[in-house]
């Protein structure tokens, strides 16, 4: 065997063979000067393929797109904190606790600090709202005649996960300025179905950016290389079904009657569990693989635990776009007048059967 022969073995053998130059690039120059392709068949970063659908709607300002590029830069900046971890001692707790109750980690201030920063300095952003500051803030006051927009998000969630080294992530809403409203919270208070755009970041393995602008959801995936996230999915689709969900069954117990009717039933079924504890990490292998991700009322938490404006509303408009389902009980998560910014609901949301095989059960229960 020739080296070059005993190289290919291996590399097909190690499953390398994908860095091959991909089939349908035909070098049009000799074989000599050929770039040595590296496997990205498509080099779409976000920026550009947000500007290539920025040109297709007549009239827009470009705020949009800026609104995005600051977040897309506090996730780079986040990501670098979350790979290096104890190293640059992001890890561990503060004294401090937020508008929750909750004790804050040191990397959801530095999170929040990073989407504060980067959004606070862009034009187009008139409010932002987070997890971990009581009031929403205003950013531009004066927006002559601008449509700017706010910005709400849940800077770093999973924040149990934090220190063993789990799945982590950012989850990230988009609404219009509204100038009718008086305050700032007014203007926040918005219904998920205006949303403009919703999406998360998952910093695992890969740090992946999943966004949808209501057309489709796409995904990112950040090359620690270039420093760039890259277009490798332009049109995520939830698979219809799969016997799979996802809650915390310690809590079973405590649930209402038909999600435990429909936890006993799907273990008749064989249905597998599958349980990170942080929503970005669940509904993203929810997305992907189908089933059904829960968190359901508890006698704890009557209305459920999760925010609805900044982790159940984007997430549901993400599934929504995928093809699936998100409910909050026997209501549809988007069409909730919200009251309050930090309020919480319930959640069911995932593959179209498989949020159905629930909800049916609590509209017959
Ligand atoms: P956060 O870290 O932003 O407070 O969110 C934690 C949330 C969510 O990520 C996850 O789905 C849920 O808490 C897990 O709660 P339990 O530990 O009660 O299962
Ligand atoms: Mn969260
Ligand atoms: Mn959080």
């Amino acid at each position: 065997m020739t080296i070059t022969q005993s190289q290919r073995a291996l590399e097909t053998k190690n499953g390398l063979g994908a860095y091959a130059a991909p089939k349908t690039m035909t070098p049009s120059h000799s074989t000599d000067d050929a770039l040595p392709l590296t496997g990205h068949e498509n080099l779409t970063t976000i920026q550009s393929y947000l500007l290539a659908e920025e040109r297709r709607h007549e009239g827009a300002s470009g705020n949009f797109t800026w609104v995005l590029s600051a977040i897309s830069l506090a996730a780079k900046f986040i990501s670098a904190k979350v790979r290096r971890g104890a190293l640059v001692d992001a890890l561990g707790t503060m004294s401090t606790e937020n508008v929750q109750g909750e004790v804050q980690q040191r990397l959801d201030v530095i999170a929040n600090e990073a989407l504060l920063r980067c959004l606070g300095r862009r034009s187009g952003v008139a409010i932002v709202a987070s997890e971990e500051n009581e009031e929403p803030l205003l950013v531009e006051s004066n927006c002559n005649g601008k449509r700017p927009y706010v910005v709400l998000f849940d800077p770093l969630d999973g924040s149990s996960n934090i220190d063993v080294c789990g799945g982590i992530g950012t989850i990230f809403s988009i609404l219009r300025h509204d100038r009718r409203a008086e305050s700032a919270e007014g203007s926040v208070l918005q219904r998920g179905l205006e949303q403009s755009a919703a999406g998360y970041i998952l910093y695992g393995p890969q740090t992946t950016l999943v966004l949808t602008t209501g057309n489709g959801v796409q995904q990112f995936v950040l090359d620690p290389e270039l420093g760039q996230f890259l277009l490798t999915n332009d049109n995520l689709r939830i698979p219809q079904a799969n016997k799979s969900y996802s809650v915390n069954e310690a809590y079973t117990s405590a649930f209402p009657q038909p999600y435990q009717e429909y936890l006993s039933w799907a273990h008749g079924e064989g249905y597998s569990s599958r349980y990170v504890g942080a929503m970005v990490a669940d509904v993203h292998r929810t997305l992907l693989k189908g089933g059904v991700f829960l968190y359901p009322p508890t006698e704890r938490a009557p209305q459920g635990k999760l925010r609805l404006m900044y982790e159940a509303n984007p997430m549901a408009m993400i599934i929504e776009q995928a093809g699936g389902l998100a409910c909050a009980g026997t209501e549809r998560i988007l069409e909730i007048e919200p009251t309050a910014l930090h309020q919480r609901c319930s959640v069911i949301l995932g593959s179209t059967e498989e949020v159905e095989r629930v909800t049916s059960r609590l509209q017959h229960g």
